[in-house]
């Protein structure tokens, strides 16, 4: 079916108002060729589905000025992170190192010979296995990435006869999940039949059965540290203040720590700076987060990511978290939006932009934190959702100045916002 053909069946089947059909095509761009990159995008696309595209300003990220690129549909966001950003440019800015890029990969399948044979055996079969992805790995390699290590394992507490290859790679400026599924796949392929041919084995153990074979989103050698720092006296005007600032957000920040419930919520407002420079560079945030959510319970009980702690008078607050992600290949380099994200980020390495989703990340948590230890969140959340309430009115900007104004020290709600339009419109 044609888009038009799939809009009419949709409109039929579920008796939608034909006028659905002309609301949908509004959101349509009216350059065909652009329009049709966002539609190789995905399937049965019926139109296409806007969120704000916006920026944060005054990053200082290891001495460099960056403006981020946000994706998110939550209003308070992108303020937050404009409000950090300015806030920690004038305290030295954002530290960040890149601990490692490992990315990880595993082949699972089950053989029901010796497990000693297959050890014994396993130098041999690795030959055979690089051997045979040396022409997917070539290009790889001159870029200095490739396969780093490929360990066996075998695990009978998961299933009886069942074995692991887990693989390491390096990816270099691409996130790699093609490349890695494609290794791993003619892994699986010179796994079946390396143990076909192998005179070393009985008929009965020259059977592999390959289950699966995928890249892991579970990527903790992938990770990186960015953190803020100031003498505790300069995080506010008042130096009592201060004091008291900085014990509540240590503490708040140790209850996430310890706590699920607020940790999940803690780790949501990191997510949010995240998330939104991720969807603005074409990155897969999903993956990020699955990723980064086990990182969080790595210990065994899940935790908040972020650390912050008080000595000598210095104030830290720190993030140390799992990100896979590329610049190359990949929605990152079709989305023409992406492209232009790329470019308010100066082109980035692949390290680069993950010390910048750990900034945002760090910058989101940071303004919650000190909204929810200060003021507590609904100031700064009401003010955004008042120009939500608003757009739903038709409205003149200085009709809508006006209101902002009457609501500066007011409840906000829509009820509330109703009752003054009629009694000042
Ligand atoms: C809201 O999107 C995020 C917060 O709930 C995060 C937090 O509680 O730390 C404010």
């Amino acid at each position: 079916m044609s888009r038009f053909q799939k809009v009419q069946w949709l409109i039929e089947a579920l008796n939608l108002d034909q006028s659905t059909a002309g609301f949908l095509q509004c959101f349509e761009l009216s350059d065909h060729e652009l329009q049709s990159v966002v539609d190789d995008l995905s399937e049965n696309q019926l139109s296409n589905f806007h969120l704000p595209f916006s920026v944060a300003p005054n990053f200082l990220v290891n001495g460099q000025f960056l403006a981020f690129p946000l994706v998110t549909e939550e209003s308070s966001v992108v303020a937050a992170l404009a409000k950090a950003a300015g806030f920690w440019a004038g305290r030295g800015g954002f530290h960040a190192e890149v601990i490692g890029t490992e990315k990880k990969g595993q082949l699972h399948f089950n053989w029901n010979g010796t497990p000693g044979n297959l050890t014994r055996l396993f130098p041999q079969l690795k030959e055979q296995l690089l051997g045979e992805v040396a022409s997917l790995t070539e290009n790889m390699a001159k870029r200095g990435g490739g396969i780093t290590l490929i360990e066996l394992k075998h695990l009978p507490e998961i299933l009886p006869n069942y074995y692991q290859l887990d693989v390491a790679f390096e990816t270099c400026d691409a996130m790699g999940a093609n490349f890695i599924n494609s290794c791993l796949e003619q892994f699986g392929r010179t796994l079946k039949s390396w143990a076909r041919q192998n005179e070393a084995f009985h008929d009965e153990e020259r059977h592999v059965e390959i289950i699966m074979a995928i890249l892991s989103n579970y990527a903790p050698n992938s990770r990186v540290k960015v953190w803020v720092e100031c003498p505790v006296s300069e995080l506010e005007t008042d130096r009592h203040q201060a004091r008291i600032f900085a014990d509540k957000f240590v503490q708040a920040v140790h209850i996430a720590r310890r706590d699920v419930s607020r940790a999940v919520t803690h780790n949501k407002g990191i997510f949010n700076g995240i998330d939104a420079l991720a969807i603005a560079t074409g990155n897969d945030f999903r993956a990020i987060e699955a990723g980064a959510h086990a990182y969080a319970s790595r210990k065994g009980v899940y935790s908040g990511l972020s650390y912050a702690e008080l000595s000598g008078g210095q104030f830290c607050f720190s993030l140390e978290i799992p990100l896979a992600v590329g610049v190359v290949g990949g929605v990152t380099s079709i989305h023409p939006l992406a492209k232009v994200a790329m470019k308010i980020l100066g082109e980035p390495s692949a390290k680069e932009l993950m010390t910048y989703l750990a900034v945002a990340g760090l910058a989101s948590n940071w303004s919650a934190v000190k909204a929810l230890v200060t003021t507590g969140i609904q100031q700064g959340h009401m003010k955004m959702h008042l120009s939500n309430i608003l757009s739903s009115f038709q409205l003149s900007g200085e009709q809508k100045q006006a209101a902002r104004l009457y609501f500066q020290d007011r409840e906000v709600s829509f009820s509330e916002v109703q009752k003054y339009l009629s009694e000042h419109a």
